[in-house]
């Protein structure tokens, strides 16, 4: 599994860049707000605890250093399409561009709608709002996010950037920076996760949907598409189980370990398509092996013949 390692150089190419963030007044999406601010990019966050973004937009400005990038916030709920497009039209309104474009916002799960000891013919009668909520916030409201971002990218000019993460030192690469998504997904999106019924469920779609825009969104948009896949993190999220796990010396990242991930996979224009798994403070691509382990567990022959049935799908266009 190959290790993603955070570059100083992705730090610099972030400079003057516009970066546009959902779920960014606590947790990791605040370390990622406060960490692209201060490699120098302007950042548009959006949040629906709008008095923790509120403090948040304050401290950042009021600690500005000349380095820095400016920070601002706006209240929203990711489920009103709206809103999310009122993010990305004050990026472009106030910097004529969006370079980095970030879904981070997302709730976990309450139980007792799934347990048998809440499941009978009289209970199973009314819709479970918890469930649909996940849906909407986790996962819906990232395919507005991917659509609309997109639909800004296009129209951003294209800039050349000094510091390159992937160019640095080599004169002879070109060296513009290339447009990049970054979708926080979770482990829960890639393996079992027992009494996450939707939050899971939601995590995997948005690895779906890293993976559908893989092919696509370089060769219409070009733009790079990754997803960032957490374990146990210290945010409020994992309240629940922090004492156990802090008790059980397991790995725990903090949000900051986790956010140099997300800046990573922005600003390197080599990381595109990935999954990255951050656990203990590091992250691992596990894409990579996914793909190279096809063969495997797919079984080599119906490898061979899935691999001539994409190349017939194409990128959709002839079929969907
Ligand atoms: N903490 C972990 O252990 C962990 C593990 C795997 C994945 N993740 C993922 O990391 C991301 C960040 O989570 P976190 O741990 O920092 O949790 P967090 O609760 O601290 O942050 C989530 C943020 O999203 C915001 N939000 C939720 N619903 C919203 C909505 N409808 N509209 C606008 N904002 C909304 C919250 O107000 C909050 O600020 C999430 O996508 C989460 O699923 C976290």
């Amino acid at each position: 599994m190959a290790e993603v390692a955070y570059t100083e150089s992705s730090q610099q190419c972030l400079r003057g860049k516009v970066v546009v963030l959902t779920g960014g007044a606590q947790g990791i999406g605040a370390a990622t707000v406060k960490l692209c601010q201060q490699a120098g990019a302007n950042v548009i966050f959006g949040d629906w605890a709008a008095e923790k973004g509120r403090s948040l937009e304050k401290d950042l400005m009021a600690a500005q250093s000349a380095e820095a990038g400016s920070v601002h916030f706006l209240p929203l709920d990711v489920r009103e399409y709206s809103s999310q497009l009122a993010m990305f039209d004050l990026a472009h309104k106030n910097y004529g561009r969006v370079d980095v474009a970030v879904s981070c916002a997302a709730v976990g799960e309450p139980g007792g709608w799934f347990e048998p000891e809440d499941l009978n013919l009289e209970t199973v009668r009314k819709e479970p709002a918890p469930t649909k909520n996940a849906i909407d916030i986790n996962l819906t409201s990232v395919i507005s996010f991917c659509r609309i971002a997109l639909a800004f990218m296009i129209c951003s000019p294209t800039t050349s950037s000094p510091n390159n993460a992937s160019n640095a030192g080599d004169s002879n690469k070109p060296d513009s920076f290339s447009k990049s998504i970054v979708l926080v997904s979770s482990i829960a999106g890639i393996t079992e996760a027992p009494g996450l019924f939707a939050y899971s469920s939601a995590k995997h779609g948005v690895i779906g949907l890293m993976r559908a825009l893989r092919p696509w969104a370089p060769v219409r948009y070009n733009v790079r598409a990754n997803a960032i896949c957490p374990w146990a993190t210290d945010t409020q999220i994992l309240a629940g189980v922090r004492k156990r796990w802090v008790e059980e010396n397991m790995p725990l990242n903090q949000p900051e370990d986790v956010a140099k991930m997300i800046l990573q996979s922005a600003a390197d224009s080599k990381i595109h398509g990935r999954a990255i798994y951050v656990a203990g403070g590091k992250g691992f691509d596990t894409e990579q092996g996914y793909d190279r382990t096809l063969p495997q567990w797919m079984g080599e022959e119906n490898a061979k013949i899935w691999l001539k049935g994409q190349e017939i799908l194409g990128l959709g266009d002839d079929w969907t």
